[in-house]
């Protein structure tokens, strides 16, 4: 069989600003889909890095009476270190500014200025400065252009144009060809309703005397090429285009992250770019929403700009991975409060899933001093105690939704499980067992099936909380592997923990958070009522 390959990027972010919480999501999301694919077998490479030309970085430089170059250096070295405290694993790290990248966005505008598909005229249009490229009319609300609220100026120049119009009846059929080229689908919708209208010719030039710092045409020396021209090209200058082995290896299997806000530039200029260089187009697009913070965009002049490294801090990396994951559903906004999070933390990880994990190994210990009995197979049967079938449905939601990226519902089917064990203890009631000797069968194989669950459990959420998994698995005298996780083959068969192994009592996975520590007198009792109250059963102490 040929082997699996997946190339997963996030978006290369501007160096003008420092990292927050929605930079933070699209890594840890491409970071998590890229785990999942590798518990699913297949060979992946994930690259992130900085978008490092244009004005805006000039603009910002300049605020610090530092160079653009010095100026990128710090930020994107921000991002560099951001990756680790995220427990972000990437390949590599692409820059703008690295020689390597130059050469490759030269020599893509090379090849489709000869095939003719770049030409040079004069325009006069309305430019927009903060999104540094022109505006149509109809475009415009108010006359002013949404994301920067300001009206653009009329600037009259000559420049180089890139004949986007020529290929908009292929990609039209592209999209609809590919039904997954641009996921979840509101967003295909969303392009192809775009390219109802006629499509402009792109202009990828601006003329030196307005702005030095971006890559020289290498058709000519007096211009600059367009930032975009410029970024999206680094998912193939990472690869080692065009004749890099990781390049062949991976760029057919290419899947981008990005936020709504870049669906154009990803959904229509770079398929058209590729077509136009004659190269082959990447696979698709997992377009998500943009995270809110209590309730409004994050903006500097609110206040709101959430720090991840302030967050990571506070509350601990797996459960900020997860709180991601599973708060936003993937493709639409979420909104982040501290309510939320700890809401999560404390419902979700403290209570469903470390609850369960303490108590089935405190039982294990208290009544066998942590010796795994092992099942049997007739009691097992007879009293309809395999939890074995629950686990198969869950690792197969799981497999089905996270290959769809519907993060959400990968999570959720997790958690169902968890929910069907917790329930399992009240029904089985095994300190009730526990009290006749005659039921030591039962009660061996009650606690075995719980310590198997809880080993498909540590397998399944190594994408999302790596380091848990690992420890949950050391503590369940799991064999380490090599490659630092189970696949997803290997969660099965079911049976795996041997009897007799013997199990410690594990340290709390997730402490509590004491919500009076954390959130304004007046909100406590919406929460308490709504969130925590109804998760407190499975937390029990142990009878
Ligand atoms: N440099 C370009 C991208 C070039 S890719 C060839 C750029 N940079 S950016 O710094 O503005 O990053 C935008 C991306 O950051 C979004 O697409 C998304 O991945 C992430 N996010 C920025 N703000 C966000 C939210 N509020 N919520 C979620 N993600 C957001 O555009």
């Amino acid at each position: 069989m040929k082997p699996k390959k997946q190339f997963f990027t996030t978006p290369i972010y501007y160096v003008n600003a420092k990292p927050h919480l929605g930079h933070a999501y699209t890594s840890i999301a491409a970071d998590v889909a890229t785990r999942f694919k590798q518990i699913d077998d297949y060979e992946t490479f994930f690259l992130t890095g900085t978008d490092e030309h244009g004005d805006k970085i000039v603009q910002a430089a300049q605020k610090q009476e530092t160079t653009p170059k010095e100026y990128a250096d710090n930020i994107s070295q921000l991002f560099q270190d951001l990756l680790p405290v995220l427990n972000v694993k990437n390949n590599h790290f692409i820059r703008t500014t690295d020689p390597g990248h130059i050469q490759v966005v030269k020599d893509v505008l090379s090849k489709i200025y000869d095939s003719g598909d770049i030409y040079f005229s004069s325009y006069e249009g309305l430019y927009c400065f903060g999104c540094e490229r022109f505006y149509q009319e109809r475009e415009l609300i108010d006359g002013k252009c949404q994301d920067h609220g300001v009206e653009p100026t009329v600037i009259k120049e000559s420049n180089y144009f890139f004949k986007m119009s020529k290929y908009q009846k292929w990609l039209i059929n592209h999209i609809k060809a590919n039904p997954d080229f641009i996921q979840p689908e509101q967003y295909k919708n969303e392009i192809l309703s775009f390219l109802k209208d006629p499509l402009e010719d792109l202009c990828i030039s601006r003329p030196k005397s307005r702005l030095t710092w971006g890559i020289t045409l290498p058709f000519d020396e007096d211009y600059v090429t367009y930032v975009w021209f410029d970024a999206l090209v680094n998912y193939i200058s990472a690869l080692g285009y065009p004749d890099g082995k990781l390049f062949k290896k991976f760029w057919p299997s290419t899947r981008h992250f990005v936020a709504k806000d870049i669906i154009k530039p990803h959904g229509i200029y770079w398929p058209i770019m590729l077509k136009a260089a004659d190269i082959e187009i990447y696979n698709g697009l997992n377009v998500h929403g943009f995270w809110n913070v209590k309730g409004s965009k994050m903006s500097k002049s609110i206040g709101n700009v959430t720090d991840p490294i302030q967050v990571t801090n506070k509350y601990g990396i797996d459960p900020f991975r997860y709180f991601l994951m599973r708060e936003m559903v993937f493709g639409l906004d979420a909104n982040f409060t501290e309510e939320t999070i700890v809401s999560r933390i404390n419902s979700d990880l403290a209570n469903d899933l470390g609850n369960l994990f303490s108590r089935v190994l405190s039982m294990n210990s208290r009544y066998f001093t942590g010796e795994v009995k092992g099942s049997d197979a007739k009691i097992e049967k007879q009293k309809n105690l395999s939890l074995a079938s629950d686990a198969k449905k869950a690792v197969d939601e799981f497999k089905q939704a996270m290959s769809l990226c519907e993060f959400h519902k990968g999570v959720g089917a997790i958690w169902q499980f968890i929910s069907i064990m917790n329930k399992y203890i009240d029904t089985t009631a095994p300190w009730t067992l526990a009290k006749d000797d005659a039921n030591v069968l039962i009660l061996g194989t009650v606690l075995y099936n719980l310590i198997e669950g809880l080993r498909v459990v540590s397998c399944l959420i190594y994408p999302i909380m790596p380091q848990t998994s690992l420890k949950m698995q050391e503590t369940l005298c799991m064999e380490k592997r090599e490659k630092g996780f189970y696949s997803l083959e290997e969660t099965f068969p079911w049976g795996q923990i041997k009897k007799g192994t013997i199990i410690e009592k594990p340290d709390i996975l997730f402490p509590r958070i004491d919500t009076n520590k954390i959130k304004p007198k007046s909100h406590k009792k919406k929460l308490s009522a709504s969130n925590f109250d109804k998760s407190v059963a499975p937390g029990n102490p142990v009878k």
